[in-house]
Order: structure tokens, then C-alpha cells, then sequence
């Protein structure tokens, strides 16, 4: 990895990360160990891949309200400042509109949106409070698609785009930025669902040749941006919507 902060870059900073066990979210994690954060907290459903690490573990089902509550609370007897916040817990369903049910459509919206506005608020809440605090949301490349098979994960993903935006004008004033980072399609555990599915095989062949380097995206392309927009340097940055994608989404076809 090119290391592009120090090792004390964040010290005496707490970091949590929702979806933290995830692979963007643990790459996400290892980046902000490298540069020095001092608390470094995974909220997840599955912390196994925590164990024997120096993350915090927090195991939590996020689509339960009073779960995120009680990790909230686990959270301030662990620190009374969270200073950055990031958010990539999601799951996806990958089914067209005819095929998906009221129930997968609720389950997304439970972990891709509501999960996301409810941690933030409450997180957020304290930041205002103290006039500092970093947000940084992994949304979606697929926000900027109509894509056959993915309509529900994306319309729960356009809600971050807006979260962002609101979250950036009702916090900014009080020293909280916000911004999302919209990867497209990324090698990790969240992509098993492609291989057995012959739509979105066919989708991913097609953006790997749209992508310049004929390569799908990597958990390390993510990153680096989120530490950025974590960092004091991107203080001016408040409500960006920032692809990473390649340039893909310009290549018409
Ligand atoms: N991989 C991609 O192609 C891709 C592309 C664009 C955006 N994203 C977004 O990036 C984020 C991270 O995805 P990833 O690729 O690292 O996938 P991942 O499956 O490795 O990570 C997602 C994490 O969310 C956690 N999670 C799921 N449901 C949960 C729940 N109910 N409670 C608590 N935790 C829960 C999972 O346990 C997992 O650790 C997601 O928000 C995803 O939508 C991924």
C-alpha cells in the first residue's frame, strides 16, 4: 500500500466504522492503523475478523433499532469522543423489480438507509455538540444506473446521496463534514452473489471493459479517500458525492 499519511496523521483520533468487518470496511480500518488513529471501533453483525486484532468489536445486528441504540451506548462507555464516523454496512439483493418482494425491499432499506441515517444522527448528535466531527458514507456507483437486477439496492442507495447533502448543510455549520464515496463494483465477499446469478455476470464483464484498466475496483482503491475526507486537509470538502469508479460511468457504451 502507498502510504500517503504519516503514522501519527491520526493520533488521538476515534474512529468508528459501521460494516467495519466488511472488506472495504476492514481495509478501511487497517489504512486508519497505519496512519495512527488511536480508537478504532467495528460495528458489525459478524465480528469474527476482529478477534486477536486491536479493533474495538462490536457486534450488532444494525437492521434492530434498539441495537444500534445499545451500540451507541457501548460506544461512549468506550470513548466520550467519536471523531469520525464511516458508514458501509449493506447487503444486497440482486433481483429485478417483477421478482422483488415488499420484504427484500424493507430489509434493504433497514440496512443500507435507515441503519445509516439512525448511527449517524446519534453519533452526530454529540459531534455538533463538540463543533468537530468527520463523516464519511460509502454509498454506490449504481445510484448513477438503471441496472436489470439491481433497482431496490440502488434506490436504497440514492438515500445516502441525499443523507449526505442534508446531513452536510444541517452539520456543516457546526464544524461536522460529510461526504460520500460511491465506489462501482469492488472484489470483495459482497460480489459472491455474481457468480451464480447470469444477469449480473453479464453486467460485470461489461463494466470490467468499461473500467480503463480492465480491472474491477479493489478495497484498496477505496480507502485512500475515505482517510482523506477523514483528514483535517478536507475540511473545505462538506456534501461531496465522489465516484470511484475509473471514469466507467462516462463510457457510453
Ligand atoms: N463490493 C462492491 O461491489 C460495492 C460497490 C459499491 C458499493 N459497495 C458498498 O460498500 C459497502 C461495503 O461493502 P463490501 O463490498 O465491503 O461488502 P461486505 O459484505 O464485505 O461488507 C458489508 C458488511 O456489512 C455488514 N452487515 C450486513 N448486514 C448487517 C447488519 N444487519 N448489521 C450489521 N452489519 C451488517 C456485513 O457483516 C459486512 O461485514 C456496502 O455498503 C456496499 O453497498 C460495495
Amino acid at each position: 500500500m502507498d502510504v500517503i499519511f504519516s503514522k501519527n496523521a491520526f493520533q488521538g483520533r476515534h474512529v468508528v466504522i459501521i460494516g467495519g468487518c466488511g472488506d472495504i470496511g476492514m481495509e478501511i480500518a487497517r489504512q486508519f492503523q497505519a496512519a495512527g488513529a488511536s480508537k478504532i471501533a467495528l460495528v458489525d453483525i459478524n465480528t469474527e475478523l476482529a478477534k486477536g486484532s486491536s479493533f474495538i468489536p462490536i457486534q450488532t445486528d444494525l437492521s434492530k433499532v434498539e441495537s444500534i441504540e445499545e451500540a451507541v451506548q457501548d460506544l461512549y462507555k468506550i470513548s466520550d469522543k467519536w471523531h469520525i464516523l464511516v458508514t458501509t454496512a449493506g447487503i444486497f439483493i440482486g433481483k429485478t423489480l417483477l421478482d422483488c418482494e415488499a420484504n427484500e425491499w424493507d430489509s434493504l432499506m433497514e440496512i443500507n438507509a435507515r441503519a445509516v441515517f439512525y448511527f449517524s444522527k446519534l453519533i452526530a448528535k454529540s459531534m455538533v455538540q463538540r463543533k468537530e466531527g468527520k463523516i464519511i458514507h460509502i454509498g454506490s456507483g449504481s445510484t448513477y444506473y438503471g441496472t436489470p437486477g439491481s433497482g431496490v439496492y440502488s434506490a436504497s442507495k440514492v438515500v445516502i446521496n441525499q443523507l449526505t447533502q442534508t446531513m452536510a448543510v444541517e452539520w456543516g455549520p457546526s464544524n461536522v463534514q460529510v461526504n460520500a464515496v460511491l465506489p462501482t463494483v469492488t472484489e470483495t465477499k459482497f460480489l459472491e452473489f455474481v457468480t451464480k446469478d447470469p444477469l449480473h455476470s453479464k453486467f460485470r464483464k461489461k463494466l470490467k471493459e468499461k473500467m480503463p484498466m480492465g480491472e474491477l475496483l479493489q478495497p484498496e482503491d477505496i480507502a485512500p479517500l475515505v482517510l482523506f475526507l477523514a483528514s483535517k486537509s478536507a475540511n473545505a470538502i462538506n456534501g461531496a458525492i465522489i465516484p470511484i469508479d475509473g471514469g466507467s460511468r462516462l463510457v457510453s457504451t
